[in-house]
């Protein structure tokens, strides 16, 4: 506790979020670029799927409580009361199409937290669940959308191409990545190309990477490995093949030893807005000077992780959006003003390509 005391979060204000001049054309063009995307493939497949994070490597119900035990400034928004509510996480990996796993690329989840209190943001999904999007790294690529932009034309230009010139690319990127980590680097664009070491997704840490209302006060959020069965799998090789990470999910999720998934639900505090800015995305916030806090712990049993049929058909029908959220927790800054619009428009497209609505919550995951 003695951390908590010695943080002093600032107080949200309007003034803290401000968009580029052109911002509206930039986000316009991301939608066309991603829907795009999401296009090229759903007309090779004959079925669409999200525009990016296509592939769901694992699809797993599980239970978060929040700590009973929080200071003021921690027991903010769904986290000011003591209470435990059902998840769903899905994992999934970022390209638009359903690559084997030999092209690695960054590790992704998200979280749905059902039945929360609050009233929610006006852009949310209209349930009363809260979700939180992450990826296994502290910032995001770009400082914002108009960056970003460049990036995307990047993606939109390999999709549905040479596959298996992919998996060769990924390969090399890996070498790439591996070489430059040895002389203390790391290098998001090569990651999200391919370059991204083939690791276990279980023993990552996640990060929503942008921030977010935290009550009064603004934060980023991490979701920790601590259980000794998940610390085991912290740096650990996976194999190359196609489907690597669904069946290391398999793996650990169908033994029937009672295996044990323990994460923390941590937070990052703003203190300081030149350090920890709300419109540069790319900016790591310092965690010298805030570091990140635990204020739940999600509990995820056994169960079949992934099942080609059945989970394939869940994903496509539910959905999970940084704002469908409670107001006590409303994305802030430039990037997530992109994924209102863009993840919006990803949303509709699948649903009308495939002739079926994307419902609030799927029977069989309730
Ligand atoms: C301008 C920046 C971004 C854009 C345009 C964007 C766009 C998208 C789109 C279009 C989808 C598919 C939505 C759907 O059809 O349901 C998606 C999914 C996703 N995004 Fe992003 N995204 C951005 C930034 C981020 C960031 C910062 C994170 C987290 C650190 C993130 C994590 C995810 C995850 C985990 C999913 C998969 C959600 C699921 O499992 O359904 N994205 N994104």
């Amino acid at each position: 506790m003695t951390t908590d005391l010695l943080i002093k979060p600032i107080v949200y204000q309007e003034a803290f979020e401000y968009a580029e001049e052109d911002e509206a054309q930039s986000i316009a063009e991301l939608e066309k670029i991603f829907v795009g995307m999401a296009r090229i493939v759903a007309e090779k497949e004959s079925h669409a799927h999200r525009a990016v994070h296509a592939k769901g490597q694992g699809l797993l119900k599980g239970t978060l409580t929040i700590k009973d035990d929080l200071p003021p400034q921690l027991a903010q928004g769904i986290f000011a009361a003591s209470a435990s509510y059902d998840t769903i996480m899905r994992f999934s990996s970022p390209p638009a199409e359903q690559l084997p796993d030999s092209v690695s690329t960054p590790r992704a989840v998200a979280i749905k937290i059902k039945g929360v209190p609050g009233e929610k943001v006006p852009e949310s999904l209209g349930d009363d669940s809260q979700d939180f999007l992450m990826v296994n790294g502290p910032a995001f690529i770009r400082p914002g959308p108009k960056a970003f932009v460049k990036d995307s034309k990047l993606l939109a230009m390999t999709t549905e191409k040479m596959p298996r010139t992919k998996k060769v690319i990924s390969a090399v990127l890996r070498g790439t990545e591996a070489v430059i980590e040895a002389v203390g680097g790391e290098s998001a664009t090569l990651k999200g190309m391919g370059g991204e070491p083939m690791l276990h997704p279980l023993g990552e840490t996640y990060f929503t990477q942008v921030p977010f209302l935290f009550g009064t006060y603004m934060a980023k959020f991490s979701l920790v490995p601590i259980s000794a069965e998940l610390l085991a799998f912290e740096n650990q090789s996976i194999d190359a093949n196609d489907d690597a990470q669904r069946d290391s999910m398999n793996v650990f999720f169908g033994s029937n030893q009672n295996a044990s998934a323990q994460w923390e639900l941590r937070v990052q505090l703003c203190t300081d807005l030149e350090k920890m800015p709300i419109e540069d995305a790319s900016v790591e916030w310092p965690q010298d000077i805030s570091p990140y806090i635990a204020v739940a712990t999600l509990t995820v049993p056994t169960q079949v992780a992934w099942d080609d049929a059945i989970s394939s058909q869940i994903e496509d029908q539910i959905a999970f959006a940084p704002w469908n959220a409670v107001a006590a927790h409303r994305p802030l800054g430039a990037i997530n003003r992109a994924r209102k619009i863009v993840m919006s428009a990803s949303r509709e497209f699948r649903a009308s390509f495939n002739g079926c609505p994307v419902h609030k919550h799927d029977q069989r995951t309730k």
